[in-house]
């Protein structure tokens, strides 16, 4: 399903420390699909999840969460129903014009935490650039596709309006496993791959670590210092 309506609605809020802040709120609809999201400052806070009928708030448990008033999600559903109607409009207006498609510029995967072996990090795929929006991300570990633990976030505009999406997957680094992600997107005819884990999971002890270079440092240091205190001694016996 391509989201083809965005509304958005951007406005600034000023707090009292005087600090810009940029509050988003779009809404999206296809024939098979719906977007309804709410964002500050580029963070998702809140979306509708129209599959499993409810509204979700996304952020981690250690901020503080912003309160939306009761009915926010059958609002969203409403919203939905605006948003066909205007689709339908738009496109019988827009039928003569060509759609414009864009693929994904920009697509970088990355650990979300510095690299532990056998500790649980979270391995992200950020896609940026494409038009219309969604992606689909897909995952495998050793060449296996994998689906647990994986996560998506909805398609956010940029300036530019173009999207970003960002997808997840939860893992546990160890030594010689290789992650990709692959994207599918409208635009594209094959999809566009990533892999992550070669430099980072085959040789984790590459090249000298920084025990032999601080070694080699003070023993240079220490040098040093002999060959001053010998000299010092020499010219106090020389004079
Ligand atoms: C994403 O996956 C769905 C379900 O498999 C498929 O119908 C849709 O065409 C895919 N979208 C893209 C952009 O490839």
């Amino acid at each position: 399903g391509i989201i083809s309506v965005i509304i958005s609605i951007l406005s600034l809020i000023i707090d009292d420390k005087t600090i810009l802040h940029e509050d988003l709120a779009i809404v999206g609809c296809s024939d098979s699909d719906g977007e309804m999201m709410y964002a500050l400052d580029g963070e998702e806070l809140w979306y509708a999840d129209f599959k499993k009928g409810k509204g979700v708030d996304p952020q981690p448990p250690f901020v503080v969460h912003t309160s939306y008033r009761e009915g926010v999600y059958e609002q969203a559903v409403a919203n939905q129903q605006v948003c066909r109607s205007n689709l339908k409009v738009c496109r019988s207006a827009m039928k003569d014009i060509p759609d414009e498609n864009d693929a994904p510029s920009n697509l970088v995967i990355y650990p979300r935490d510095e690299v532990e072996l056998g500790e649980k990090n979270i391995l992200v795929c950020h896609v940026s650039g494409f038009y219309p929006a969604p992606v689909n991300v897909s995952w495998t570990r050793n060449g296996q596709k994998v689906t647990e633990g994986t996560s998506i976030n909805v398609p956010f505009p940029s300036k530019d309006s173009s999207f970003t999406q960002i997808s997840r997957l939860d893992f546990v680094p160890q030594i010689g496993d290789i992650y990709s992600c692959s994207v599918e997107h409208l635009a594209l005819k094959e999809p566009q791959t990533r892999t992550w884990g070669e430099e980072t999971l085959t040789r984790p002890e590459s090249g000298p670590g920084p025990a032999i270079f601080c070694g080699v440092g003070l023993t240079v240091g220490l040098l040093g210092v002999a060959v001053g205190t010998f000299f010092l001694i020499k010219g106090n016996e020389c004079s």
